[in-house]
């Protein structure tokens, strides 16, 4: 007899302990709207993790658009975008969203998870090799999974390294494929490198700017806006579940390149498309990363206070360059402890441990957003000084 698949969630006790402990941070329930301040459990919290950067999940003229597109297309398109799932709306911000982002064409999927498990299983093949920095998001590791391309892994950032992993591969097809933003760390893939070497070797690059869209560079397209670079990404991926305060997820590439991952990938053919309120919401964001800018420059600004303010309390904020500051603590333990006592100080924060971080290096995950207000700010810091100070991880 073999043994039961079940054994494993019969011993999975990880969790009731956390439980037992009081120190489980994951699943709350928040009933209220994505602002700076939500009840969750019944309580009013400071956020510090959410995503919604630039504050925009309760704008007025977000909601009112999603209404409006329920009423007109309903609450869902009941089919995959390859058969009778896709309506004018979705194209319509396909092609707002290329225009935006400086790109020939670009292709609306239902999440940002499924733009990169599609564009990456149906652009890489047999033969072929997809290069990844090793703290690319796990999306870009499914993705990589998927496709029948060999993946190989370079050191987080190390430009050294990603050309010793090119090297091996020379004359193979190869797909160099970075975060913009790492979700984790905060810091920003050094484009200007990875595309001088893409160029040498005859490599293609594919750029998940997930958290880099509406956040980095003078108008919010990205990473190669903030480094003064036109055009030159091959294949760009962007979620509209941050600072576009809704769901779904964009690549952005060549007209060729497009049609044929339209007409190849997997999570574009074999799932529903995007509901229209979705759509609605996206279409009316992306309209207000332009007309609203000083929501960007606040968001930079509280960025670099917070990160400077974290810094001169004695926080370790690693290489944290954007709205994502995370606060090196030590243990696992450590970080589920601060997570349950900032949660009794009134802030909701992230706790990220192994196997996410290095062994001694997990994280308190901070994120900021446009809407936050001086005084959570200042909450926010005092907070977190009482709390390290008690848990003796401020130097
Ligand atoms: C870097 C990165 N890429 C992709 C995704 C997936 O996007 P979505 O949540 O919109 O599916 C995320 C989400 O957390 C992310 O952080």
């Amino acid at each position: 007899m073999g043994s039961d698949i079940f054994e494993k969630c019969f011993n999975f006790d990880v969790v009731g302990d956390l439980k037992m402990k009081g120190f489980y941070p994951y699943f709350h329930k928040i009933e209220s709207v994505q602002g700076p301040e939500v009840i969750v459990d019944g309580e009013k919290k400071v956020v510090v993790c959410s995503n919604n950067y630039l504050g925009l999940a309760n704008h007025p003229k977000v909601v009112e658009a999603s209404i409006a597109a329920i009423k007109k297309y309903g609450t869902s398109c009941t089919g995959s975008r390859f058969l009778n799932g896709t309506n004018d709306l979705h194209e319509k911000v396909e092609k707002k969203f290329a225009r935006f982002i400086g790109k020939e064409e670009a292709i609306l999927f239902t999440t940002g998870h499924h733009s990169n498990l599609g564009a990456l299983s149906s652009l890489v093949g047999k033969n072929e090799v997809l290069i990844t920095d090793k703290l690319d998001h796990a999306s870009i590791i499914d993705g990589c999974r998927l496709s029948f391309g060999e993946m190989v892994r370079f050191r987080h950032n190390d430009m050294l390294d990603l050309e010793r992993q090119i090297i091996r591969y020379k004359g193979r097809g190869m797909l160099i494929v970075v975060d913009g933003i790492f979700s984790m760390e905060g810091d920003i893939a050094n484009l200007p490198e990875i595309l001088r070497l893409a160029k040498k070797y005859a490599a293609r690059v594919f750029v998940d700017e997930a958290h880099s869209l509406g956040v980095l560079g003078e108008n919010g397209r990205g990473t190669e806006e903030y480094f003064n670079m036109e055009d030159d990404i091959d294949v760009l991926m962007a979620t509209a579940s941050k600072s576009l305060a809704s769901i779904g997820g964009f690549i952005a590439s060549k007209a060729e390149v497009i049609n044929y991952i339209r007409h190849n990938a997997r999570t574009m053919i074999f799932t529903a498309s995007l509901p229209p309120a979705c759509v609605g919401a996206i279409d009316m964001t992306l309209d207000l990363l332009a007309t609203e800018p000083e929501r960007r420059v606040r968001l930079v600004e509280t960025s670099e206070k917070m990160r400077s303010a974290f810094k001169s309390m004695g926080y370790d904020t690693g290489h944290s360059q954007s709205p994502i500051i995370p606060l090196v603590v030590g243990s696992d333990l450590v970080a589920f402890k601060m997570w349950k006592m900032l949660f009794d100080e009134g802030i909701f924060a992230s706790p990220v441990v192994t196997p996410a971080v290095q062994e001694g290096r997990s994280i308190i995950r901070t994120s900021y957003m446009a809407t936050h207000s001086d005084d959570n700010l200042n909450f926010i810091l005092e907070r977190f000084e009482k709390v390290g100070k008690q848990l003796n991880v401020l130097t």
